[in-house]
């Protein structure tokens, strides 16, 4: 297990993956089952969510019951890949609030350069967690955590479907302090900056694009 990496490896989740992975997996059922993923990833990603007591009444006495403390989360999508995951942690973490970020690569820099950002004010007093499906190079991701810092994150996490060495490497030597989930770490990258054995191009494949 890589230090500051958590991979989801719960039966469903690989199961789900697999399925996810299959070229002949239609428009419809991949949409489903990242949903699906994304709910099991969101819940191992809120398992220290701070608790606190409130009082109730159940039909037979009062107790001081656990429930989430303070502000709660922001999820942040990368677009557009990242809107795709977003609705299966929403069924989970309805109350949420959610942050949308924008970026492309320069084709002369190669460098990711920012087209949208837009993020509730109390940031920093949510945990943030920034989704996007591929762990590739790494380099939006990092891109991305760098702008929420600047805006206001503290505490910020990353989940993604699948990652590889080389991305969670960029994502690490950039932001030591943000952990990454991940529900499996492939074997690298492609010269065409894909993730092998991967599943393709994850917003082609959510938006039928292709
Ligand atoms: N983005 C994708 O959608 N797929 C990859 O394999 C790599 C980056």
């Amino acid at each position: 297990m890589m230090k500051g990496v958590i991979v989801v490896d719960h039966p469903l989740v690989q199961h789900k993956l697999t399925l996810m992975r299959d070229k002949d997996a239609p428009t419809t059922d991949f949409r489903r089952l990242v949903s699906e993923v994304a709910l099991l990833l969101a819940y191992e990603v809120t398992r220290d969510l701070p608790l606190e007591t409130r009082r109730i009444e159940t039909p037979l006495e009062v107790m001081d019951a656990p429930v989430l403390a303070g502000k709660k989360l922001c999820f942040v999508s990368i677009l557009r890949a990242g809107s795709g995951i977003l609705d299966g942690m929403l069924d989970l973490v309805p109350s949420a609030r959610v942050g949308h970020i924008g970026l492309y690569r320069d084709p002369k820099t190669l460098k990711p350069v920012e087209y949208y950002l837009k993020v509730p004010d109390d940031l920093s007093e949510r945990l943030t967690v920034v989704v996007d499906p591929m762990l590739a190079t790494g380099n939006s991701a990092a891109a991305a955590v760098t702008r929420l810092k600047e805006a206001g994150a503290k505490a910020i996490k990353f989940v993604c479907l699948l990652s590889v060495p080389e991305g969670i490497e960029v994502m690490q030597r950039a932001h030591p302090d943000v952990e990454i989930f991940t529900a499996a770490i492939d074997r690298g990258l492609d010269d065409h900056g894909y993730i092998r054995p991967g599943l393709g191009d994850a917003g082609d494949r959510l938006f039928g694009t292709k």
